[in-house]
């Protein structure tokens, strides 16, 4: 198999380091000369990556290609490139649905996916919509698929997903207010990642009792916890988390 990705980008990167870490037997992978500096340390890395500077010729060169473009950007170029009826398309753009992306490329071989950084390590969920063989022997080897139907419903993804930047935020917070407080950094950094690592996967391992016994299992009566999420949830933290997702989400479902 061949891969194309138009758009050298985050995501992009993080699903090449995935690939080349992973059991997956990919021929080439030729990716766009933008970003410059990504794709020049992804094909110095990798042999079999390519660096090519037409979008077209990416293409035409792969049998699968990924979209890997920010929303504006693949609304400018997308409907200019052509795919021919058999080239499988992956889109991994947030905001372009699969009517709109239909039309852009004129193909109906094409699928949406939310692979997230994590890929990189073959971690965490990988949303295909709708369920697709070939997208799904791709990324079973990445992380978990999950193939959702109806593509409504996978727009709720998108939304959760985008928790992640602030889900980093509370590390970065939570490490720097150590720092602040004369922790070392290296000392404060591997606190708070083996907090939440072994928060996430204790939740993991025991989320199907469901994550509201988690909340109070973890709280002493009158305890330090139960002091945190009361003030939080007093400053009305939750409300605007939740607030936040449905913006998201109204922004991903239009
Ligand atoms: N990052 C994530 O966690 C994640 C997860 C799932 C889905 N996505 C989606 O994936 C898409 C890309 O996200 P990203 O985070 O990877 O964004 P990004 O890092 O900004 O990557 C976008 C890439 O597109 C390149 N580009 C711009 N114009 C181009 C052109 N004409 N031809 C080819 N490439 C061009 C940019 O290069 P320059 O830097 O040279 O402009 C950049 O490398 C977005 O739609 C995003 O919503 C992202």
């Amino acid at each position: 198999m061949n891969l194309g990705f138009i758009g050298t980008g985050k995501i992009s990167s993080s699903i090449i380091y995935g690939i080349f870490s992973s059991k997956l037997k990919i021929k080439r992978i030729y990716i766009s000369s933008r970003n410059k500096n990504i794709a020049k340390k992804l094909a110095l890395r990798f042999r079999s990556v390519k660096i090519l500077r037409d979008n077209q010729e990416i293409i035409n060169k792969s049998s699968t290609v990924l979209l890997a473009l920010t929303p504006n950007v693949g609304n400018k170029i997308i409907n200019k490139l052509k795919f021919s009826k058999k080239k499988k398309i992956i889109s991994l753009i947030s905001t372009i649905n699969l009517n709109e992306l239909k039309k852009m490329t004129r193909s109906k071989n094409i699928v949406r996916a939310i692979p997230l950084p994590p890929i990189e390590i073959k971690r965490g969920p990988i949303i295909i919509c709708p369920p697709n063989k070939s997208a799904k022997n791709l990324f079973r080897h990445l992380g978990t698929v999950i193939e959702i139907k109806n593509e409504k419903l996978s727009y709720k993804f998108w939304s959760t997903a985008s928790i992640m930047a602030s889900f980093y935020e509370l590390l970065n917070v939570s490490a720097g207010w150590l720092m602040r407080k004369k922790i070392n950094k290296n000392m404060a950094n591997k606190y708070v990642a083996d907090l939440f690592l072994s928060l996430s996967e204790d939740a993991s391992n025991k989320r199907s009792k469901g994550f509201r016994k988690l909340v109070a299992e973890s709280q002493t009566p009158s305890g330090l916890n139960m002091q945190f999420l009361k003030e939080l949830k007093k400053g009305k933290f939750f409300i605007k988390f939740i607030k936040a997702l449905e913006n998201v989400n109204k922004r991903v479902s239009k």
